[in-house]
Protein backbone atom coordinates (compact mmCIF):
# COMPACT_ATOMS: atom_id res chain seq x y z
CA UNK A 1 0.00 0.00 0.00
CA UNK A 2 1.09 3.71 -1.13
CA UNK A 3 2.05 5.55 2.14
CA UNK A 4 2.66 9.08 2.82
CA UNK A 5 6.25 8.77 3.05
CA UNK A 6 7.35 6.65 0.03
CA UNK A 7 8.34 9.85 -1.96
CA UNK A 8 11.18 10.39 0.19
CA UNK A 9 12.17 6.86 0.43
CA UNK A 10 15.02 5.38 -2.08
CA UNK A 11 14.16 1.88 -1.80
CA UNK A 12 12.70 -0.40 1.09
CA UNK A 13 14.82 -2.22 2.58
CA UNK A 14 12.53 -4.89 5.17
CA UNK A 15 9.21 -5.57 3.75
CA UNK A 16 6.56 -5.94 6.35
CA UNK A 17 5.84 -9.67 5.68
CA UNK A 18 10.00 -10.39 6.12
CA UNK A 19 9.96 -8.11 9.25
CA UNK A 20 7.39 -10.05 10.47
CA UNK A 21 8.95 -13.59 9.93
CA UNK A 22 12.13 -12.86 10.93
CA UNK A 23 10.25 -11.30 14.68
CA UNK A 24 8.52 -14.44 14.87
CA UNK A 25 11.65 -16.43 14.57
CA UNK A 26 13.47 -14.32 16.98
CA UNK A 27 10.96 -14.53 19.33
CA UNK A 28 11.45 -18.27 19.39
CA UNK A 29 14.90 -18.39 19.65
CA UNK A 30 14.32 -15.78 23.06
CA UNK A 31 11.42 -17.80 24.02
CA UNK A 32 13.87 -21.28 24.25
CA UNK A 33 16.85 -19.48 25.82
CA UNK A 34 15.04 -17.59 28.52
CA UNK A 35 13.14 -21.09 29.24
CA UNK A 36 12.61 -20.81 33.48
CA UNK A 37 13.95 -17.87 33.94
CA UNK A 38 12.91 -14.26 35.18
CA UNK A 39 13.23 -12.09 32.49
CA UNK A 40 12.90 -8.48 31.82
CA UNK A 41 12.44 -6.88 28.48
CA UNK A 42 14.28 -3.57 28.11
CA UNK A 43 12.75 -1.53 25.72
CA UNK A 44 14.99 1.51 24.64
CA UNK A 45 12.86 4.59 23.29
CA UNK A 46 11.54 5.70 20.94
CA UNK A 47 12.88 3.74 18.43
CA UNK A 48 12.28 0.41 19.30
CA UNK A 49 8.89 0.74 20.34
CA UNK A 50 7.78 -0.50 17.28
CA UNK A 51 10.05 -3.48 16.97
CA UNK A 52 9.04 -4.24 20.64
CA UNK A 53 5.33 -4.53 20.57
CA UNK A 54 5.58 -6.90 17.78
CA UNK A 55 8.38 -8.90 19.52
CA UNK A 56 7.28 -9.34 22.83
CA UNK A 57 4.00 -10.37 21.35
CA UNK A 58 6.00 -13.68 20.04
CA UNK A 59 8.13 -14.21 23.66
CA UNK A 60 5.91 -17.46 24.70
CA UNK A 61 7.49 -17.07 28.80
CA UNK A 62 6.10 -14.99 31.38
CA UNK A 63 8.32 -11.61 31.15
CA UNK A 64 7.89 -8.22 32.64
CA UNK A 65 8.52 -5.00 30.53
CA UNK A 66 10.32 -1.93 30.84
CA UNK A 67 12.23 0.51 29.42
CA UNK A 68 14.53 3.44 29.09
CA UNK A 69 14.93 6.73 27.42
CA UNK A 70 18.96 7.86 25.98
CA UNK A 71 19.90 10.67 24.38
CA UNK A 72 23.49 11.02 22.44
CA UNK A 73 24.84 13.72 21.71
CA UNK A 74 25.88 14.49 18.24
CA UNK A 75 23.80 15.48 14.85
CA UNK A 76 20.27 13.41 13.59
CA UNK A 77 22.45 10.85 11.43
CA UNK A 78 25.50 10.28 13.76
CA UNK A 79 26.09 9.88 17.34
CA UNK A 80 28.84 10.75 19.34
CA UNK A 81 29.19 8.00 22.33
CA UNK A 82 27.83 10.74 24.80
CA UNK A 83 25.09 9.22 26.21
CA UNK A 84 22.79 10.76 29.13
CA UNK A 85 19.96 8.71 30.24
CA UNK A 86 16.69 10.66 30.31
CA UNK A 87 14.51 8.05 31.76
CA UNK A 88 15.87 5.36 33.98
CA UNK A 89 14.27 1.67 34.36
CA UNK A 90 11.23 1.74 37.17
CA UNK A 91 12.67 -1.35 38.95
CA UNK A 92 15.96 -2.71 40.63
CA UNK A 93 17.76 -4.95 37.99
CA UNK A 94 19.83 -7.36 40.53
CA UNK A 95 19.51 -10.98 39.77
CA UNK A 96 17.59 -10.67 37.06
CA UNK A 97 17.92 -11.38 33.04
CA UNK A 98 17.77 -8.48 31.08
CA UNK A 99 17.20 -8.02 27.24
CA UNK A 100 17.94 -4.83 25.68
CA UNK A 101 15.42 -4.59 22.55
CA UNK A 102 17.05 -1.38 20.38
CA UNK A 103 16.08 -0.87 16.81
CA UNK A 104 19.45 -0.65 15.68
CA UNK A 105 23.29 -1.19 16.15
CA UNK A 106 25.40 1.39 14.54
CA UNK A 107 28.89 3.01 16.22
CA UNK A 108 27.37 0.55 18.65
CA UNK A 109 28.65 3.85 21.10
CA UNK A 110 25.02 4.43 22.94
CA UNK A 111 24.98 0.64 23.91
CA UNK A 112 28.22 0.10 24.75
CA UNK A 113 27.64 3.04 27.59
CA UNK A 114 24.45 1.77 28.17
CA UNK A 115 25.60 -1.98 29.09
CA UNK A 116 28.36 -0.33 31.16
CA UNK A 117 26.03 1.16 33.08
CA UNK A 118 23.29 -1.53 33.71
CA UNK A 119 26.34 -4.47 34.48
CA UNK A 120 26.94 -2.31 37.37
CA UNK A 121 23.49 -2.89 38.58
CA UNK A 122 24.27 -6.88 39.18
CA UNK A 123 22.08 -8.41 36.49
CA UNK A 124 21.96 -11.95 36.76
CA UNK A 125 22.87 -11.63 32.76
CA UNK A 126 22.58 -8.81 30.12
CA UNK A 127 22.29 -9.37 26.25
CA UNK A 128 20.86 -7.76 23.46
CA UNK A 129 18.66 -7.58 20.83
CA UNK A 130 18.24 -5.71 17.79
CA UNK A 131 15.90 -5.26 15.24
CA UNK A 132 19.19 -4.14 12.48
CA UNK A 133 22.94 -4.40 12.90
CA UNK A 134 25.44 -1.83 10.72
CA UNK A 135 28.71 -4.12 11.69
CA UNK A 136 30.83 -1.85 9.10
CA UNK A 137 30.07 1.55 11.24
CA UNK A 138 31.05 -0.21 14.42
CA UNK A 139 33.46 1.54 16.75
CA UNK A 140 33.14 -0.05 20.04
CA UNK A 141 33.64 -3.22 21.21
CA UNK A 142 29.76 -4.81 21.42
CA UNK A 143 28.14 -7.99 20.33
CA UNK A 144 24.93 -8.25 20.06
CA UNK A 145 23.24 -11.87 20.71
CA UNK A 146 20.22 -11.43 18.77
CA UNK A 147 20.47 -9.74 15.67
CA UNK A 148 17.22 -9.45 12.83
CA UNK A 149 18.84 -8.29 10.12
CA UNK A 150 22.52 -7.58 8.97
CA UNK A 151 22.24 -4.40 6.91
CA UNK A 152 24.52 -2.08 5.00
CA UNK A 153 25.87 1.14 6.03
CA UNK A 154 22.89 3.02 4.56
CA UNK A 155 20.68 5.79 6.52
CA UNK A 156 17.32 3.49 7.29
CA UNK A 157 13.79 5.01 8.84
CA UNK A 158 10.17 3.47 9.30
CA UNK A 159 9.64 0.42 11.99
CA UNK A 160 9.98 2.88 14.48
CA UNK A 161 13.27 4.56 13.11
CA UNK A 162 13.14 8.58 12.98
CA UNK A 163 15.07 10.97 10.54
CA UNK A 164 14.27 14.11 12.62
CA UNK A 165 11.31 12.77 14.43
CA UNK A 166 9.81 11.63 10.77
CA UNK A 167 8.72 8.26 9.32
CA UNK A 168 8.67 6.05 13.00
CA UNK A 169 5.15 5.20 11.49
CA UNK A 170 6.17 3.41 8.41
CA UNK A 171 5.40 -0.26 8.33
CA UNK A 172 8.11 -1.05 6.60
CA UNK A 173 11.98 -0.13 6.82
CA UNK A 174 13.82 2.11 3.92
CA UNK A 175 16.59 4.07 2.92
CA UNK A 176 16.32 7.44 3.15
CA UNK A 177 17.10 9.44 -0.10
CA UNK A 178 20.09 11.65 0.66
CA UNK A 179 18.61 14.62 -0.57
CA UNK A 180 16.29 14.44 2.33
CA UNK A 181 19.01 14.97 4.89
CA UNK A 182 21.19 17.04 3.11
CA UNK A 183 18.50 19.45 2.74
CA UNK A 184 17.64 19.06 6.10
P1 LIG B 1 24.98 4.06 17.82
O1 LIG B 1 25.35 4.59 19.17
O2 LIG B 1 25.82 4.70 16.74
O3 LIG B 1 25.00 2.56 17.72
O4 LIG B 1 23.55 4.63 17.51
C1 LIG B 1 22.41 3.93 17.69
C2 LIG B 1 21.23 4.86 17.54
O5 LIG B 1 21.41 5.78 16.44
C3 LIG B 1 19.98 4.07 17.17
O6 LIG B 1 19.29 3.68 18.32
C4 LIG B 1 19.21 5.05 16.33
O7 LIG B 1 18.41 5.89 17.13
C5 LIG B 1 20.26 5.89 15.66
N1 LIG B 1 20.55 5.37 14.30
C6 LIG B 1 21.67 4.77 13.87
N2 LIG B 1 21.58 4.44 12.57
C7 LIG B 1 20.36 4.84 12.17
C8 LIG B 1 19.66 4.77 10.91
O8 LIG B 1 20.15 4.26 9.88
N3 LIG B 1 18.41 5.30 10.91
C9 LIG B 1 17.82 5.86 12.00
N4 LIG B 1 18.43 5.94 13.19
C10 LIG B 1 19.70 5.45 13.27
MG1 LIG C 1 16.94 8.09 16.56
Amino acid sequence: MAHIHDEDIDHILLTEPQIASRVQALGEQISRDYQGKELLVVGILKGAVVFYSDLIRRINLPMQMDFMVVSSYGSSTDSSGVVRILKDLSQDIQGKHVLIVEDILDTGLTLHYLTQILKHRSPASIEICTLMDKPERRKADIHAKYVGFTIPDAFVVGYGLDYDEKYRNMPSVGVLKEEVYRRG
